[in-house]
């Protein structure tokens, strides 16, 4: 016979003792002398562990209910949806597609930014080479304020676009960046030029395109959205001027773009492309 541990048995008598009255005595009956004896030294051992052990089936919460609070006996008895209102609760479903049909990409409908982002996907064809979001391929990557940093000034990168990248082979061009400066055909391939390619408003359209759209740049200040109003007006009015690269080149930062002189506009009615502080344009006139 495989001996219960004394210290068990200690607990279950005390168990009972405290519960059951009536079968304490044919448990204690079952007890053989020898567990008895057995029991004893135990008992004998330190008072605060008997005691613990003793403790531990009384710590136990009798399992009676505890009386229901009245908030949910209420619940029980209300009725879960009113009759009335169930046509409403079953087309919930309903609304929710046709919410969420609403719920997509917000429509862009200025002509501006349909506009440039049309020249820079299809009629500039740039996508091909600098990725549709501006991630860059055979080209650069234009996103995440890179293009801007190359190109502080989008004169500059007017120029760049018109004039291509075969024209300044192997010549430094733009800002100094966290990776140093642009060499033009570094990496091997080559950027067209666009100067005979696009008109000035589409050259203008996908530069804030790659500008604001792709590399993020701030367009709130009122410079910016004057430029904006310029580029979105001459396209709305079907201006079509050509690409006048002596003229970018005049606007242009010499430091930053091989060929330029930065001697700005002289005409006060055709200043600098760009956003421009209003003093400028009249001290240019
Ligand atoms: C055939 C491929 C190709 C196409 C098409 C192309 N590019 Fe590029 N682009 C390049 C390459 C290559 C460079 C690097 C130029 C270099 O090394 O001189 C570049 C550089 C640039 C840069 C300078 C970016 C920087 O941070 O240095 C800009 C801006 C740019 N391209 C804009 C455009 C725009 C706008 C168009 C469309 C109108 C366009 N590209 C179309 C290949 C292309």
């Amino acid at each position: 016979m495989t001996e219960i541990p004394a210290h068990l048995l200690k607990r279950s008598r005390a168990a009972k003792g405290k519960g059951d009255d009536d079968s304490a005595p044919s448990e204690s009956t079952a007890v053989t002398p020898a567990a008895e004896a057995d029991a004893a030294p135990a008992a004998s051992g330190p008072p605060a562990i008997a005691a613990a052990a003793a403790a531990i089936p009384a710590d136990k919460p009798a399992p009676e209910a505890p009386p229901e609070p009245h908030y949910i006996t209420a619940a029980k008895k209300r009725k879960k949806i009113p009759a009335w209102a169930l046509p409403l609760v079953a087309a919930v479903p309903l609304w929710a597609i046709s919410f969420a049909g609403t719920m997509q990409q917000p429509v862009v409908e200025d002509p501006l930014f349909i506009a440039a982002e049309d020249t820079y996907l299809v009629s500039g064809g740039c996508s091909g080479c600098h990725g549709a979001g501006g991630g860059g391929g055979i080209g650069y990557a234009l996103s995440d304020g890179s293009l801007i940093e190359t190109f502080p000034d989008p004169v500059d990168q007017m120029v760049h676009i018109a004039r291509g990248s075969a024209a300044i082979q192997g010549e430094e061009y733009g800002a100094e960046r966290s990776d140093g400066r642009r060499q033009s055909g570094s990496t091997g391939a080559q950027m067209p030029a666009f100067e005979t390619t696009l008109d000035m408003n589409h050259l203008e359209l996908v530069v804030f395109h790659e500008r604001a759209v792709l590399s993020g740049e701030d367009t709130s200040s009122p410079e910016y959205q004057e430029w904006m109003n310029h580029i979105r007006e001459e396209y709305e009015a079907g201006v079509s001027e050509p690409i006048d690269l002596e003229f970018l080149l005049r606007c242009a930062d010499p430091e930053l773009t091989p060929g330029a002189t930065g001697e700005g506009s002289d005409d006060e009615d055709h200043p600098c492309p760009g956003p421009r502080p209003a003093e400028e344009e009249v001290a240019a006139g």
